[in-house]
């Protein structure tokens, strides 16, 4: 599909053919990102990775990542934060039984807040409350949730403010950049404070404390400097919080709407892990079916389904099209992961099975299936983000047993779905969650709703945050 918007030629490719022309075979072309102007302020003047326009820079910080901040070792040494966090999301969710409704995605949300900040900042920066004296927060959870969802609203698919100058908008995105500025520098502050008083006996512990050493290295190609440092720890923070959360929650929502499903994964569970302890990382390998959810579930809601915007550095042509460079180009791998002729008839239906005892993968090579984008400037999350949903969401099926409420068909599942769903857990028999608990699930978006509305999301991102505040309402 061509489109102009405002004064951006645009192009979405909307099949495996045309995925695979953007993202593999002109790669190069497309690998630039727009300059918009929330890469300007969130993006640390366009010095994080995401709004990194391509060059030395961007290279750089890609191989960095890959090699010292997200590598293997680094994700290993992090494994017990990430367990503990979980067992932590799982504790306060059952003490909250007694309440009318536990929104769940809160609870995600700072699980992985949680993670993120201590394996990224060394603690968690994010405190109810606020705390005081040197423990005072720097945000509250209140804080911090609004400024995430303000985040995607405003660097959403196309910020209508970028297309047309809209002062309302801009003055917006400002106003978050210094709210992220005032987090990160704080930040910072205390991270450079513990290296001065270490002096020659400092050790890094976290990756803020990698980014400065790395920004210190008289060897790099291109220097980081304190923009970049604050990009790359936004970029780690953001993009390991709400992506993860989100996915968890779509597959909680596919899972209660299908119980077969839910039974098959539990059963999995049960031979697997046993009733008598929870999942751990070393555990996921060994579920295949919960592997399968995982995958359907991103199929069918791709926290990103129009990726992250490219734009084309130089010409390209496929068949009959001519991509003139300058052109804003979308890959829509929502409609691609509905595709009946890729998927058959039931290509709307969620089926884990499909992913039993298949090769496809969500890691870039199979263009049917790409929630985390191909190519040279796809997700250098993926391994974390990863973990983080198969652990959670294994965990929440197996300490959980989840069901409707009487009398809620699973119908009216989907047809509520937008305006918050109410559906019961109760603990299984679980020696850390005694029987009994009541809890209240209600998954809080629904993007594909407003896709299917309205073809081309431009703030998808925008129904959201409507919802959030909507389900939020609904607890009252
Ligand atoms: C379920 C979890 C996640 C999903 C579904 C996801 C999805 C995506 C997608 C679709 C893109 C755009 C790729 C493209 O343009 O082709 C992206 C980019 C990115 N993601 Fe993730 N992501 C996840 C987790 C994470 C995590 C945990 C981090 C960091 C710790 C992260 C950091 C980033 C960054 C920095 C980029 C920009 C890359 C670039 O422009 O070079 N993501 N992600």
């Amino acid at each position: 599909m061509s489109l102009r918007l405002g004064s951006f030629p645009v192009v979405v490719g909307s099949s495996v053919d045309a995925a695979r022309f953007i993202l593999k075979a002109h790669d190069l072309a497309f690998i630039d990102r727009p300059r918009m102007t929330s890469g300007r302020y969130t993006g640390c003047n366009y010095s994080d990775v995401l709004w990194a326009p391509y060059g030395a820079y961007w290279r750089q910080a890609r191989k960095l990542w890959k090699t010292e901040i997200l590598s293997p070792r680094q994700l290993r040494s992090h494994e017990h934060v990430r367990d503990e966090e979980v067992r932590a999301m799982l504790r306060d969710i059952y003490d909250q039984a007694a309440a009318p409704a536990v929104v769940l995605l809160d609870h995600l949300l700072m699980a992985n807040l949680n993670a993120i900040s201590r394996m990224v900042l060394g603690k968690k920066y994010v405190v109810d409350g606020g705390g005081e004296g040197p423990a005072a927060a720097a945000a509250t959870p209140e804080e911090f949730k609004w400024m995430i969802d303000e985040f995607f609203f405003l660097s959403g698919a196309l910020n209508v403010g970028d297309m047309i100058p809209w002062l309302p908008q801009i003055k917006r995105i400002k106003r978050l950049g210094k709210r992220f500025d005032r987090f990160l520098e704080r930040v910072l502050e205390e991270h450079e404070e513990r290296r001065r008083r270490e002096g020659d006996g400092f050790a890094a512990v976290d990756m803020v404390d990698l980014l400065l050493e790395l920004a210190d290295d008289p060897n790099l190609e291109v220097p980081i400097q304190r923009d970049g440092v604050k990009g790359f720890t936004l970029d780690l923070i953001v993009g390991g919080t709400d992506t993860s959360s989100v996915t968890i929650e779509w597959a909680m929502s596919e899972l209660l709407r299908n119980p077969d499903a839910l039974t098959k994964a539990t059963e999995e569970l049960d031979r697997v892990i046993g009733r008598e302890r929870l999942v751990t990382e070393q555990d996921i390998p060994n579920l295949p079916y919960m592997e399968a959810v995982v995958k359907e579930a991103m199929r069918l809601h791709p926290v990103t389904p129009l990726l992250a915007p490219r734009m084309s550095r130089e010409d390209a042509s496929m068949g009959d099209y001519d991509v003139p460079s300058g052109t804003l180009a979308f890959v829509n791998v929502w409609a691609i992961g509905r595709d009946p002729a890729v998927w058959g008839g039931a290509a709307n239906e969620f089926r884990p099975e499909r992913f039993v005892g298949s090769s496809l993968d969500v890691k870039g090579q199979d263009f049917e299936l790409l929630p985390f984008g191909s190519g040279r400037r796809m997700c250098p999350g993926i391994g974390l983000g990863l973990k983080m949903v198969q652990l959670v969401l294994a965990n929440l099926v197996h300490g959980f047993a989840w069901r409707l409420p009487d009398g809620m068909a699973k119908e009216e599942l989907a047809w509520r779905r937008s305006s918050g769903c109410p559906c019961r857990a109760w603990s299984r028999s679980k020696p850390s969650l005694s029987q009994g608990c009541r809890l209240t699930y209600m998954p809080a978006h629904d993007a594909d709703a407003f896709i299917e509305c309205h073809c081309i999301p431009v703030t998808f991102r925008s129904m959201r945050r409507a919802n959030v505040i909507h389900v939020l309402g609904m607890r009252n």
